[in-house]
């Protein structure tokens, strides 16, 4: 089997535009391209469970620091997508490992956004539906396909001035990440968020179901046996149940220049 490593890419080229302090390398055995950052930058770890607010905070908290922000989920989403449309059997662990080594994934930033492309395609608009969702978190338990996916990241953020967010960036991915977040909030005020988006994108939904959901990812992203959701015992918890995604990003932003300014000494 081709080594699942090179097979994911992670292509922050499009990142020069808001990004100012940066370089870029490119390894063209694996065609990966990474954005290397000066020294100083932080790595900022962002994790929560679903609805906790991760993504649109980890973008704004990118965009007033200038640094890149990547997406975990989107990986796991790119491999639970792919997988529905191959029909692979969401009970083989094996298939969806193999499926995991052979996809090739770019991330690109487009205008401070992400885009996800599977096999040169663009699934971005396509990897937020709720089948999208389980199948991710079922793909999300299977350490084949996790090992690839960590690889990649840990690649993309070593260099610093990056926001990732996931479920296990300073748990496992970055345990040494300059800034640890838990970001946290009710499991009902997770579940209107969720909600209130699917109704945006008109996508009904009865409130209790998607409770129930919620509860039931979470579930499944605590008590998988590997790289469960977890706060890492130096992480800052942030409950944002009554703050929205700008306040909460300000405050990550304050907790960031701390951490900066004591590193300069
Ligand atoms: O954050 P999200 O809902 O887009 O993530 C999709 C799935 O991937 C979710 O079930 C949790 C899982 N995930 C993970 O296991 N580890 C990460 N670092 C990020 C996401």
């Amino acid at each position: 089997m081709e080594q699942a490593s090179a097979c994911l890419h992670l292509n922050f080229a499009a990142l020069a535009k808001f990004k100012t302090k940066q370089a870029e390398a490119c390894s063209t055995d694996t065609g990966i391209f990474i954005a290397l950052n000066m020294a100083s930058e932080l790595i900022i770890a962002i994790d929560g469970p679903v609805g906790s607010g991760k993504s649109t905070v980890a973008r704004r908290v990118a965009e007033l620091l200038g640094y890149t922000h990547l997406d975990s989920g989107a990986m796991y989403r790119a491999v639970g997508w792919k997988a529905l449309i191959e029909n692979i059997p969401l009970d083989s662990p094996g298939k969806l490992a193999a499926l995991a080594s052979r996809v090739r994934i770019d991330l690109v930033a487009l205008d401070g956004k992400q885009r996800v492309i599977l096999d040169g395609e663009d699934i971005t608009d396509r990897i937020r539906t709720t089948e999208v969702s389980h199948a991710a978190s079922v793909a999300a338990v299977v350490p084949g396909v996790r090992h690839p996916m960590v690889e990649e990241q840990r690649r993309a953020g070593e260099q610093g001035g990056v926001v990732m967010e996931g479920r296990d960036i300073g748990s496992v991915v970055f345990p040494h990440a300059d800034l640890k977040i838990y970001l946290d909030a009710s499991p009902e005020v997770r579940a209107g968020r969720r909600w209130q988006e699917l109704r945006e994108k008109g996508e009904g939904a009865d409130p209790q179901t998607v409770l129930a959901g919620v509860h039931e990812r979470d579930r499944r992203d605590r008590e998988r046996k590997m790289s469960p959701l977890v706060r890492a015992a130096d992480a800052v918890l942030v409950d944002n149940s009554a703050m929205d995604a700008e306040e909460t990003a300000r405050v990550i932003v304050l907790l960031a220049r701390e951490k900066s300014k004591a590193a300069a000494g």
